[in-house]
C-alpha cells in the first residue's frame, strides 16, 4: 500500500465543502518510551509501540489555504525556499490530499519549539497539519484517523493529535490502519518536565536517517522489541500508580537504550555533545543526593529531564537555564 492509497483509505469517504482557510494547534509530545525503527518506510509504521507525553505549552499553530501555481510555506514567519528539505517534505505531503494536480496550498506554521533541534518539532507540526487540511476540506475525522493521518507525515506526529499521556500502537496489518495513537488514562499532577538546551543547531543526522541506519546496522537494536515491551509495561504501571521513580527510571533507560543503539550503528550516530554529558552526570550527581530528577533525550543533544513540582525550585538553583514545559 502506497502513503497516498493509505490516506485516501481514511479521506475518501469523507464529503465536506472546502473552506477558505483552515487551522489547527498541535503540542509537542516528548516519548518516555521511544519510536525507534520502521517496519515500512513509506506508510511510517513502526516496529514496537512507543508512549509519550505531550507538552501542552509547546507546539504549532498552522494555517492553511488554497492557492494557485505552487505551494508555498512560511515557517515562523518566514518563507521557506521550494527546493528546501521543509518545503518539499511538505509539498510531499500534500500530495496525499490534492483534489487534482492543479491544486496548491499556502501554509503558514508557527512553532513555539527551534525547528529541528531535537524537540520532536515535526511531531507537532504534521499533526497540526493533518488537522488543519481536516478542517479546511470540512472531513470531521475522529482523532483515530487524524492521528493515522499525522503519522503518514512524521510517525510520532500520530501522538500530538492529543494532551496527556498517549500511546501510540504500533499494530500488525500492513495498510497500517491498526497504528494509531490514543490517550492513556491518567491525570498526574505536579509531574513536571525541564528543558535544557544544550544546542539549538539543526543536527547533521536527521532521526529518520539515524533510524534507518540504526535498524540496517546495529546488532544491539534486535533487542530493542523486547526493552519496549518490558519498558511500556513498567511505564502504564507507573502511571496507573504514580509512581514516580519508576517512570523516570524506565524513561531514562528507554532514552539511554536508544542512543546506544545508534551509536552501534555504522557510520555511528553521536548526538551527544560534552555538555550533554556534563548536565546528564550532573543529574545522576543530584539523585545519588537524593533529589528524584531524571531524564530523556531523543534524536538530539537537548535533556529533558523529568521532576516533581515540589523538587522544582531546587531542580531550578542547580539547572537556572532550565526551561519549565509542563507542571
Ligand atoms: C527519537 O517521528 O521524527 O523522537 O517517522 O521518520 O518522521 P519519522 O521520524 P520521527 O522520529 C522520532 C524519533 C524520536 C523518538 C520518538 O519521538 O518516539
Amino acid at each position: 500500500m502506497t502513503d497516498k492509497e493509505a490516506a485516501q483509505l481514511i479521506t475518501g469517504a469523507a464529503k465536506g465543502c472546502p473552506k477558505e482557510c483552515g487551522q489547527a494547534y498541535a503540542p509537542v509530545n516528548i516519548a518516555l518510551c521511544k519510536y525507534w525503527g520502521k517496519r515500512d518506510e513509506m506508510l511510517n509504521l513502526p516496529v514496537t509501540s512507543s508512549l509519550s507525553l505531550s507538552l501542552p505549552e509547546l507546539g504549532a499553530t498552522t494555517r492553511i489555504s488554497f492557492r494557485e501555481g505552487h505551494d508555498q510555506l512560511f515557517l515562523d514567519g518566514v518563507e521557506q525556499s521550494r527546493d528546501s528539505v521543509s518545503a518539499r517534505r511538505v509539498s510531499k505531503y500534500l500530495d496525499l490530499f490534492r483534489p487534482d494536480r492543479s491544486t496548491f496550498f499556502h501554509v503558514e506554521s508557527e512553532s513555539t519549539v527551534p525547528i529541528a533541534a531535537g524537540l520532536a518539532s515535526s511531531a507537532s507540526g504534521f499533526a497540526a497539519l493533518a488537522l488543519a487540511l481536516n478542517d479546511l476540506f470540512q472531513w470531521n475525522l475522529g482523532l483515530r484517523d487524524l492521528s493515522i493521518l499525522a503519522r503518514l507525515g512524521s510517525g510520532s506526529a500520530a501522538r500530538s493529535i492529543y494532551t496527556g499521556f498517549v500511546l501510540w500502537h504500533a499494530g500488525t496489518r500492513e495498510d497500517g490502519m491498526d497504528s494509531f495513537a490514543e490517550p492513556v488514562d491518567g491525570e498526574w499532577p505536579g509531574l513536571c518536565m525541564g528543558l535544557i538546551m544544550v544546542s539549538r543547531r539543526e543536527k547533521a543526522v536527521s532521526s529518520r536517517i539515524a533510524m534507518k541506519r540504526t535498524v540496517d546496522t546495529s546488532a544491539l537494536y534486535r533487542a530493542w522489541p523486547a526493552k519496549v515491551e518490558s519498558d511500556l509495561k513498567n511505564l502504564r504501571q507507573a502511571i496507573e500508580k504514580k509512581d514516580f521513580d519508576l517512570l523516570g527510571r524506565t524513561a531514562e533507560s528507554n532514552a539511554l537504550a536508544m542512543h546506544a543503539t545508534m551509536m552501534d550503528s555504522q557510520p555511528p550516530v553521536l548526538y551527544w555533545m560534552p555538555e550533554t554529558v556534563e548536565e546528564i552526570r550532573k543529574i545522576w550527581r543530584l539523585r545519588d543526593n537524593g533529589l528524584p530528577v531524571y531524564f530523556t533525550m531523543d534524536a538530539g543533544p537537548n535533556i529533558k529531564m523529568l521532576f516533581m513540582e515540589k523538587d522544582a525550585s531546587l531542580i531550578r538553583e542547580h539547572f537556572p537555564d532550565m526551561e519549565i514545559a509542563l507542571s
